[in-house]
């Protein structure tokens, strides 16, 4: 703890994007974070600079022992920040992996390493939509992140969101959702407009926002977060602003450069 999880009713809409690059941006300030891939895709190492062919993670473990300790599966990346990936997977270890969390309590008394650390901030990516590990999460995590794409189709999903239908209960029982409006391009009209349409309408649930920006593809492909790839960018701007709000909603202290999650034990 404390856990944010990144989801969101639509595919595509960067989760996976914000997951990693808020990591890095948590990571470089001081915060020891774990960003762990919930999603069978298995894609978010990428964004860690790990190899393709690479395929360790979680999910193997899981097969030969249930209640293994996914801190075993751990990988370090850089300076405070470890990655915990979703690993190359079967059906039936997925099988496994959705039984284990239904059991009440799974990942607060066998995953207590990553998700009982009061110095540790895990940031959670999923699949698009429900999954078992959304559910399951929902019991750990203090505050959800919900990135939707200035669009028609994205915003739409906002009733689901406010009337909990995403898991038919709320996303978290601690500091609620927040709503990012991911590429955002104040050259479109109808972009304008929803930008005004959210400010108004989902107030105390929007976070903020972040520009499209073609660092952000770029910085993917590269491997490499967007402050690393183009500090300049409007995207690592964006992004280093959501942490900064995060990090305030989270109670962190906020110090030149520097985010703390336990202020008063660090004194
Ligand atoms: N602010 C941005 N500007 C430009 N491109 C972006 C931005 N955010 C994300 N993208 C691009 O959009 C695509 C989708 O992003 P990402 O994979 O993070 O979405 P996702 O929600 O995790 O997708 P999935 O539902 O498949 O897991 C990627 O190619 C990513 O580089
Ligand atoms: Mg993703």
């Amino acid at each position: 703890m404390p856990v944010i999880s990144i989801c969101s009713p639509k595919g595509g809409v960067g989760k996976t994007t914000l997951t990693s690059n808020l990591a890095y941006v948590f990571a470089k300030a001081g915060t020891k974070v774990v960003a762990i891939d919930l999603d069978p895709q298995n894609a978010m190492r990428l964004y860690f600079g790990q190899p393709l062919q690479d395929d360790r993670g979680f999910i193997s473990k899981i097969e030969t022992d249930p209640n293994a300790d996914w801190v075993d599966a751990l990988i370090n990346v850089d300076r405070n920040l470890f990655v915990l990936p979703f690993g190359k997977s079967r059906q039936a270890q997925r099988l496994i992996l959705d039984a284990k969390l239904a059991e009440e309590g799974y990942l607060r008394d066998r995953q207590s390493t990553i998700f009982c650390n009061p110095d540790i901030l895990v940031l959670a990516d999923f699949p698009p939509g429900y999954s078992v590990a959304l559910k399951a999460l929902s019991e750990v995590t203090d505050l959800t992140l919900v990135p939707l794409i200035a669009d028609a189709a994205s915003i739409s999903q906002f009733s689901m969101l406010q009337n909990d239908e995403l898991l038919e209960g709320p996303l978290n029982h601690r500091l609620g959702y927040y709503i990012v409006l991911n590429m955002v391009d104040n050259r479109i009209k109808l972009n304008r407009e929803i930008q005004e349409f959210a400010t108004h309408n989902m107030s105390e649930h929007l976070l903020g926002m972040v520009h499209a920006d073609t660092s952000v593809v770029e910085a993917a492909a590269l491997q490499q977060p967007v402050a690393e790839f183009n500090h300049n960018s409007s995207a690592a701007f964006d992004i280093e602003v959501l942490a900064k709000k995060l990090a305030t909603i989270l109670g962190f202290e906020v110090k030149q450069g520097t985010i703390l999650i336990n202020p008063l034990r660090d004194q």
